[in-house]
């Protein structure tokens, strides 16, 4: 047991990190190509205090989230010498089951938590990197978008660990958020992608680069808030993925009812298999594409997005 030394104002603290939509890019942000991710207003809380235990205690709702809060702990403890016990206690704004990112926002929100409880001085840049490592020794795989979105929030244009971390606008982006009933699993299809890069390179190779392609133009879109060429890049990226062989029946019925209600554009969210399908409308069509959407079985979301990274709760 060790003698908890006043180390910090705090003796609790709270904070919160956000969920993530990815916008364009998944499975080719893998391969080293750019990505676009959007923070959402849908939360993670992460609550730390020092107790006076030899072991430390996690609180968590989900087995998955308690390896990643108990890693980022032991990473914590690691590289900035710290000896006290502490207790994480987890709770959100969001099932795990969506694909809004649970496990990536608890990794930030702890390393966050940590830092202010123990008087440590991190900058995003290094809550990010301590985060990615903690995602990569559990999962092994993984570009770190969702973290990205995690520590920063906004919309952002990334590239693989943190090469390019660039916020691209400030405002709302109209989007509507469907869920397809089913958990996704994004490592399975990481590998499965895997797999089929090996066989057949150059084609895969090729997609790939055509999503690069369109991940550019939609960045500039973005900038001049030019939503309607944004919206046709997403739905060429689903067809896209969907040669990729990560879509399904449901995801594809959802985007092409979405895009026949009059949105600008829709798409799968994520690694494909489930999850999320996300379209883009105008205010005057959005109730209508909610519409579309739940008449194929979909569940409407609703989130927010552009929403702010890691901060402190009251
Ligand atoms: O399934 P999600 O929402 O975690 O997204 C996975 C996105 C991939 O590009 C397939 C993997 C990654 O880490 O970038």
């Amino acid at each position: 047991m060790w003698p908890i030394t006043t180390i910090s104002n705090y003796m609790k603290i709270k904070v919160s990190a956000p969920g993530k939509l990815m916008l364009l890019g998944e499975h080719a942000v893998v391969y080293g190509y750019p990505c676009i991710v959007t923070a959402v207003d849908k939360r993670l809380y992460v609550q730390a205090e020092i107790i006076n235990e030899e072991e430390d205690e996690i609180i968590t709702p989900q087995v998955k989230e308690s390896r990643f809060a108990l890693e980022s702990i032991a990473k914590f403890k690691e590289n900035y010498k710290i000896k006290n016990s502490v207790r994480i206690t987890t709770n959100g704004d969001f099932s795990h089951n969506v694909g809004l990112g649970s496990s990536s926002a608890v990794t930030v929100a702890t390393f966050k938590a940590l830092s202010l409880l123990f008087g440590v001085s991190i900058s995003d840049r290094k809550i990010f990197d301590l985060s990615y490592a903690v995602n990569l020794k559990i999962q092994g795989l993984g570009s770190g978008f969702d973290i990205a979105a995690a520590t920063y929030g906004q919309t952002l244009y990334f590239i693989r660990a943190g090469k390019a971390i660039e916020p691209l606008n400030n405002e709302l982006l109209p989007i509507v958020v469907g869920y397809s009933g089913i958990k996704a699993d994004t490592p399975y299809y990481v590998r499965k992608v895997a797999e089929t890069f090996k066989a057949k390179k150059s084609e895969m190779e090729r997609i790939l680069k055509a999503i690069s392609y369109l991940v550019e133009q939609a960045k500039t879109s973005l900038k001049v808030k030019d939503f309607k060429t944004v919206g046709r890049l997403m739905t060429e990226n689903h067809n896209l993925l969907k040669n990729l062989g990560v879509s399904t029946d449901k995801l594809d019925k959802m985007v092409t009812t979405a895009t026949s209600a009059g949105a600008w554009g829709a798409k799968l969210s994520g690694a494909g298999g489930g999850d999320c399908m996300i379209a883009l409308v105008s205010e005057g069509r959005r109730r209508l594409v909610e519409k579309a959407i739940e008449n194929t079985g979909g569940e409407i979301i609703n989130v927010s997005n552009n929403a702010e990274g890691v901060r402190i709760e009251k």
